[in-house]
């Protein structure tokens, strides 16, 4: 495949760091964009890689960008509303900017991240809702030849999930848990990233929606106590019921930080499992938690010290 000039909107986060690394491991040249570059000062991943700091609600900035641009990726998106991270503007007024500069310059390769589940027609969760306008929105841009991402929740080395479980673990001796009974189908970010790098090549995938999956599916209350045994914790993980679960996310959306919300509650209530991961489709085996997990959040295990003997020797 020919070298690319790809533009990544959200590519300074987990799953964008991943898949910035290998972008340019195979040779793209990519632009990062981002509104606050103070805060990733350590994001240089490679000789063809630029971090800019640019507004991406402003139409103009964008325009200029993706004038000697072959390709724009938007992996922006946000799990909790705070501040003035609001969903509406980040899900839905986003993408239309980036499909309306994209049209004014002639690009027309997107690939858009959206999340199982998004769905325009969703009552309560309003996280599920926009994901679902923004989704369908780029999809229906004329003119654009777009590809789709619906993941499941996504790990790997600097994931939110099962590090942020790990951390509460560690401070608390016992958890209360809600939506305990809310199923997942892990995906790794390897799997995530190699999905992207085969869309950009295959142009088959324009115009579809790919869900990705891992190849198992869990309960939250089976990956929390998976969790604590990775990190090996004693501790009383008790699930809640429905009404405290729903108590839960109104106290815990109050708090600062926002570590739970009615929203994420929402969510939660459709299980985040795939009818048909596009991985195999791609020719992608997909990794087991318990293949991958072990080696970034175990304490002492073999895996962890040779993967921290790796990412030293890479880094030296
Ligand atoms: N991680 C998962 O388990 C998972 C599962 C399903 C779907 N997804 C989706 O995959 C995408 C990437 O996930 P991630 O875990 O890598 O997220 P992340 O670590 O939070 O990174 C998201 C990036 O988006 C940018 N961003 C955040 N809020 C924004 C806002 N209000 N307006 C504009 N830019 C904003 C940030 O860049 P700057 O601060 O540098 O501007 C950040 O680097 C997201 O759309 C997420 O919803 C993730």
């Amino acid at each position: 495949m020919k070298a690319l000039r790809i533009c990544v909107l959200g590519g300074t986060g987990f799953i964008g760091s991943h898949l910035v690394h290998r972008l340019d491991r195979l040779g793209h040249s990519v632009t990062v964009l981002t509104r606050r570059p103070e805060r990733h000062r350590e994001f240089r991943i490679g000789s063809s890689v630029r971090l800019l700091a640019v507004n991406p609600y402003d139409d103009n900035a964008l325009q200029t960008l993706f004038s000697d641009t072959d390709c724009v990726i938007n992996l922006v998106g946000i799990l909790n509303q705070a501040g003035k991270s609001r969903f509406q503007p980040a899900h839905v007024d986003l993408p239309r900017n980036i499909v309306k500069a994209m049209r004014e310059t002639g690009v027309s390769r997107l690939l858009h991240m959206s999340a199982l589940n998004a769905d325009v027609n969703e009552t309560h969760s309003l996280y599920l809702k926009s994901r679902g306008q923004g989704e369908d929105l780029v999809h229906q841009a004329p003119g654009l030849n777009v590809t789709s991402f619906r993941p499941s929740v996504v790990f790997g080395p600097g994931d939110s999930f099962f590090n942020r479980f790990a951390g509460l673990l560690n401070m608390a001796p016992v958890l209360p848990l809600a939506c305990p009974g809310a199923r997942f189908a892990p995906v790794f970010v390897g799997d995530v990233v190699e999905a992207f790098v085969r869309a950009l090549g295959d142009n088959s995938t324009i115009g579809r929606r790919l869900e990705l999956c891992g190849p198992k599916t869990y309960t939250l209350k089976q990956l929390v106590e998976y969790t604590a045994q990775v990190i090996e914790r004693k501790a009383l993980i008790i699930g809640l019921p429905d009404f405290a679960s729903r108590i839960q996310g109104r106290l815990l959306g109050l708090v600062p930080g926002k570590p739970f919300t009615i929203d994420n509650y929402y969510s939660l209530k459709k299980d985040s499992v795939c009818s048909e991961s596009a991985l195999t489709g791609l020719g992608i085996t997909a990794h087991s938690v318990e293949a991958v997990v072990p080696a970034y959040l175990g304490k002492r295990s073999t895996r962890a010290q040779y993967y921290r003997y790796r990412t030293l020797a890479r880094r030296s």
